[in-house]
């Protein structure tokens, strides 16, 4: 089953609780919490106090993406406030199976997160130890931008390596991703969509959620 992760970064920050009610209510499964210091990448958001506040209001997989520099030091803060999957930056760590094994032994989900010209080859002794991947499609620092449809190859070679070792990561894709190229992404390999601005941006949240639930429907088997 092909899963929604709204990314709270194009949401109204003045009503946190109310933006996540919407996609709750709408059925996506994930929330897409991206955390961002001004370092890794040129823009700052958000960081765990703001998270903790957010957990008891919300019973979504919390799916957070650190673009931060040093994800090893902040860990044990997303951990307490009740992060589900921490995705880090392979670009940004020296040891990424030490990252692993640090976040899994929290009992959280570990997700390696590559950006759009990082080859997939760089990660692959990873993906026996991983529950995710993120494969991003914009380059990481802020919401609205275009697709890089090179990137996509990512996905199809995540897709072709994960049936071929007999593996069973999830395969997610943030950036750029709307309606009308939904399809592609999901052909491609994805099967976690992460959607900022397609969804907070739209005149009616709820319903932007329940057009990209539909066309996943269309993929059940
Ligand atoms: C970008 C973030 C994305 C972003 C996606 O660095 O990682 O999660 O919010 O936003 P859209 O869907 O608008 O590209
Ligand atoms: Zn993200």
């Amino acid at each position: 089953m092909i899963k929604l992760s709204p990314s709270l970064l194009s949401a109204d920050f003045s009503k946190l609780d109310r933006e996540i009610a919407l996609v709750e209510n709408a059925g996506a499964a994930y929330l897409h919490l991206d955390i961002m210091d001004g370092n890794f990448v040129p823009n700052i958001t958000f960081g765990a106090p703001v998270i903790k506040k957010l957990r008891p209001v919300s019973g979504m997989i919390f799916d957070t993406h650190l673009m931060i520099s040093d994800p090893v030091k902040y860990i044990p803060d997303f951990v307490k406030a009740g992060a589900d999957i921490i995705n880090f930056h392979a670009e940004a760590v020296n040891n990424p199976k030490e990252v692993i094994d640090i976040i899994r032994g929290f009992g959280v989900k570990a997700a390696v997160t590559i950006k759009p010209y990082t080859p997939v080859e760089e990660i692959e002794e990873l993906l026996p130890y991983v529950d995710m991947v993120l494969a991003m499609t914009v380059e990481p620092g802020f919401g609205g931008q275009k697709l890089i449809a090179p990137a996509l190859d990512n996905l199809r070679k995540l897709r072709r390596i994960r049936l071929e070792k007999g593996l069973s990561f999830e395969i997610e894709v943030d950036g750029g991703v709307t309606l009308s190229n939904v399809r592609e992404v999901i052909e491609a390999g994805a099967d976690v969509i992460v959607a900022g601005s397609a969804v907070f941006s739209a005149e009616d949240v709820g319903a932007a959620c329940k057009e990209f639930l539909k066309i996943f429907e269309e993929y059940d088997i």
